[in-house]
């Protein structure tokens, strides 16, 4: 792997690797001694031209847990800002001798033409660009789901992947970069996944997606039996160059789509609760639904880390041995 730039350029081994690489990395982090020495001088820049918090933290815990020197690049503050462009930037950060760059844009495909415009060498690793693609969320909930679902209760004989797991996805599909990289790597490890929304916030050319699609969530949730639920953020930011109009008002949205205690009660006993963040309480997920039992939404974050320095690991640092027991030599 020389980028991660979407879902797809994981086929199941490559996805499922990720995964275990980053079950390794995980157990790592529960020794009193969290740093390992393996991308020790190695540069990781995080270059975020949108704001972030889980993301852009997790990305940076992620390499200094591996040793990796850290450069934090914010479009606020930088010469972003006067108008700079996205080839000059890049230069900058490849005069820096950068190995990797975490960048997260508004515009669909900037990571790509980072990663292919032939401006530098590094490893490009796209933390979500624009409504298009957002790979390392999409792993981080494969392997929250892997985790939960292997537990005892859920019924699933789980192998490495997801096979047979049943996966409602709802809210503003058409703003959400979760929803497409999910999409594509849920179908890749064989889950099953149903979107739910309305028809205003569904993307053109959804029918040719690898899910089902469905307007209907209390249909989704009885009859589908899930084993997971994410709600997605209705983001209001992404809607005002159309001067909005996609639902007839937030108390309708919630009544439809909203995840709230009622609809919570309707899954199968196992079935887990996932959020990427930032939630908007109260409109596509009730407060008692996410800070209910079987919500892992900050258990998301924190398995964002694990993910994320597997992935760092896997394009940094190839062959060379993840994780040195203590007290070994290396
Ligand atoms: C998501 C994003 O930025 O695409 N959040 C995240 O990465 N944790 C989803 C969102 O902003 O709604």
């Amino acid at each position: 792997m020389r980028h991660l730039l979407s879902a797809a350029d994981l086929d199941r081994d490559g996805a499922v690797h990720v995964l275990d690489v980053a079950e390794q990395m995980a157990a790592t982090q529960r020794r009193e001694i969290k740093k390992l020495p393996t991308l020790r001088g190695r540069t990781v820049v995080n270059l975020f031209f949108e704001d972030s918090t889980r993301t852009r933290t997790s990305f940076e815990a992620a390499a200094k847990r591996l040793s990796a020197d850290v450069i934090n690049f914010s479009a606020k503050g930088s010469s972003v800002s006067k108008g700079e462009s996205l080839k000059d930037t890049a230069l900058t950060l490849e005069a820096m001798g950068a190995d990797a760059v975490v960048v997260r844009h508004s515009a669909s495909g900037a990571p790509h033409r980072l990663a292919h415009a032939g401006w530098s060498r590094s490893a490009v690793v796209n933390a979500g660009d624009g409504t298009h693609e957002h790979p390392t969320q999409a792993l981080l909930d494969a392997y929250t789901m892997r985790r939960h679902l292997r537990a005892a209760g859920s019924g699933h004989a789980l192998g490495r992947d997801l096979h047979g797991v049943r996966v409602v996805i709802v809210g503003d599909v058409l703003h959400s970069r979760v929803a497409r990289s999910n999409v594509l790597l849920l179908h890749t490890l064989g889950a099953h996944v149903t979107l739910v929304a309305p028809p205003t916030l569904l993307p053109v050319g959804v029918g040719t997606w690898p899910c089902e699609v469905s307007h209907d969530l209390d249909a989704a949730l009885t009859g589908g039996a899930p084993d997971a639920v994410m709600t997605l953020r209705v983001q209001a930011e992404r809607m005002t160059t159309t001067g909005g109009g996609f639902f007839p008002s937030a108390r309708e949205y919630s009544r439809r789509y909203g995840l709230d205690r009622r609809r919570a009660a309707l899954l199968p006993e196992h079935a887990i609760v996932m959020h990427p963040g930032p939630m908007n309480r109260g409109l596509e997920i009730s407060a008692d639904a996410a800070d209910s039992a079987r919500s892992t939404i900050v258990e998301q974050v924190g398995n964002g880390v694990a993910v994320r320095m597997a992935v760092l690991y896997l394009l940094l640092a190839g062959g060379e041995p993840a994780a040195p027991t203590p007290g070994g030599d290396s």
